[in-house]
């Protein structure tokens, strides 16, 4: 099983790249995010506590996240996974490399200043309850706390690759495609 990552705060545009670098490179795209919203509808007992962590903008206990993304990787016929908005804490990272038994072999960071992250956000409308300014503000709080130490544990592994955000979304994307030379186009 061969993983890439994914992060970037919130808006940054991660969903949005990762669906073109899925395209691209030929990998089955995970978003924790995603994963973490079907579950609320699934009417699974987790539900309530994961829309109410959501909505407060908290991170989602790790062997909850985790198991999600397991299970669909345990699922897929692919060996390719890029893996968006997880790790989003160290307890998240060190959950995912002992239940999974792999360290990823690349990261991407979308770096977005935090007005623009904001502003996407409150553009987006999907409807979702984590889309309102009081719990933006309270997410990207979350975001510099707790992400920016995984961040700083893949760099200092030399896998982190540093993209920026801003321009266009092909714009950023011309930015990432030389990243993935090593994946050959399909
Ligand atoms: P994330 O997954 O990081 O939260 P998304 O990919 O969902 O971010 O993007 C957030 C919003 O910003 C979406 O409405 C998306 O269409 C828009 N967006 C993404 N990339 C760009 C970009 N480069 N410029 C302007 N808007 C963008
Ligand atoms: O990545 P996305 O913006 O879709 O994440 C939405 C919310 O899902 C986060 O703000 C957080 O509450 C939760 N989440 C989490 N753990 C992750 C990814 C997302 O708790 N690894
Ligand atoms: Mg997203």
């Amino acid at each position: 099983m061969r993983s890439l990552i994914c992060l970037g705060g919130p808006g940054s545009g991660k969903g949005t790249q990762c669906a073109k670098i899925v395209e691209a490179f030929g990998f089955t795209h995970l978003s924790a995010g995603e994963l973490l919203r079907r579950e609320i509808y699934s009417n699974s007992k987790k539900g309530e506590m994961i829309r109410d962590t959501i909505k407060e903008g908290k991170i989602v206990p790790s062997d909850v996240t985790v198991s999600l993304i397991k299970r669909e990787i345990q699922a897929s016929e692919n060996d390719k996974f890029l893996i968006d908005g997880f790790p989003r804490s160290e307890d998240n990272r060190v959950a995912f490399e002992h239940i999974i038994g792999a360290e990823p072999e690349l990261v991407l960071f979308l770096e977005c200043p935090e007005e623009e992250m904001i502003r996407r956000v409150l553009n987006r409308n999907q409807g979702r309850i984590d889309d309102n300014i009081e719990t933006i503000e309270k997410r990207l709080k979350v975001f510099n706390k707790l992400n920016f130490p995984v961040i700083n544990y893949y760099d200092a592994k030399g896998k982190l690759r540093k993209i920026s955000a801003v321009g266009t979304i092909e714009e950023v994307f011309e930015k990432i495609k030389p990243q993935f030379s090593a994946y050959k186009e399909t």
